[in-house]
């Protein structure tokens, strides 16, 4: 035996969350990403290729051809299959292989050989279903109302920040950062800086707020689960900021790798009608900037932050809503892995 193999034990559920837990929808990149030629991405600890079919739907395979492995993204798009550049097989986005053409009836054809993925574009987003099961239905994908409803407005804010996943999710479970952090910009200057928290179930998950504090600053934080896990927040605007009362933002993370991740910030208001026209064009002009800026002093502390910094903390009450989600993702993971039975 070689000295030098170290043995690892990998543990499956640590595993699940560092990849992302299974059976739920992710949003995995802005809509803009795939266009007429097929992408190649990493999103949960997987390598994807994603195309467009000729009426613009999108598909999504393993980046990772059924016959020798190699990239299904460096091939020609055939409708709804996709062509693997290396020796032709064709293979369809429900992972069947429609044809060998060098072998014309071989046994790989017909065979359900690669790895597919319900695939759906809301939002101005793509979203993957991370499932290892194509023939499982997938969870209907259900979003809050700042993103269904036609009384909002929204823009999507896409960035990739270097950076565990799960720092990212802590960062808006965390709304007592806003008083710190961000305690220079334009929304984010009010109210006490010293507060107590509460946790409240909700239907779906929990808010996790402030005692006493409300519509002040970013005073709490939503966490939920509807097919999708997304948290939502609303940060008070000042008159300057136009019609629409709150800023409300509705965010998702997706893991890429384990020092990556991708965040995406939906900016909502509630507006319709000429205040739509205003707020949007206002949003482009002026505010885009600012909250871009806010969101960089995010993404400087979650990228300075060291890999292993979450294990080694000294929490306070502040934290609560963290440690509560920290618990119920690894729960949910457990509960998949024994699912499993892995
Ligand atoms: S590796 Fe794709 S066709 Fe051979
Ligand atoms: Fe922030």
């Amino acid at each position: 035996m070689n000295s030098r193999t170290i043995p690892i034990s990998v543990d499956p559920v640590q595993t699940v969350l560092d990849n992302g837990l299974k059976d739920l929808w992710y949003p995995v990149c802005p809509s803009g990403f795939v266009k007429d030629q097929p992408v190649s991405m990493k999103r949960m600890g997987r390598k994807l290729a994603l195309w467009r079919d000729g009426a613009g739907q999108v598909h999504a395979l393993e980046d990772h051809c059924p016959h020798r492995g190699a990239p299904l993204s460096q091939g020609v798009i055939l409708g709804d299959r996709i062509a693997c550049p290396y020796h032709g097989v064709e293979v369809r986005c429900d992972g069947m292989v429609t044809k060998v053409p060098g072998s014309p009836g071989c046994k790989l054809e017909g065979q359900h050989a690669a790895k597919a993925f319900h695939v759906k574009e809301a939002f101005g987003a793509i979203f993957i279903y991370n499932s290892d099961d194509y023939a499982k239905e997938p969870k209907p994908l259900v979003l809050p109302e700042e993103l269904t409803s036609d009384a909002y407005s929204n823009f999507l804010c896409y960035a990739e920040w270097r950076s565990d996943y799960r720092y990212a999710l802590d960062n808006v479970m965390d709304p007592m950062h806003g008083t710190f952090l961000h305690k220079q910009s334009h929304s984010m200057s009010e109210g006490d800086s010293k507060a107590s928290f509460q946790v409240r179930e909700t239907d779906n998950g929990f808010v996790f707020e402030k005692v006493g504090q409300r519509g002040i600053n970013f005073d709490w934080t939503e966490w939920a689960d509807t097919g999708c896990h997304w948290m939502r927040l609303e940060i008070p605007y000042p008159k300057t900021g136009g019609p629409g009362g709150n800023f409300a933002i509705v965010g998702c993370v997706t893991p890429i790798n384990a020092e990556l991740c991708a965040v995406f910030f939906w900016r909502c208001r509630k507006v319709s009608d000429w205040m739509r026209s205003t707020w949007r064009f206002l949003y482009r002009n002026r505010l885009e900037a600012r909250h871009w800026a806010v969101l960089e002093q995010d993404r400087i502390m979650m990228e300075q932050m060291e890999p292993d910094a979450n294990s080694r903390e000294n929490l306070y009450q502040h934290d609560i809503g963290l440690v509560r989600l920290r618990r119920h993702l690894k729960h949910l993971a457990e509960e998949q892995v024994e699912a499993s039975g892995s």
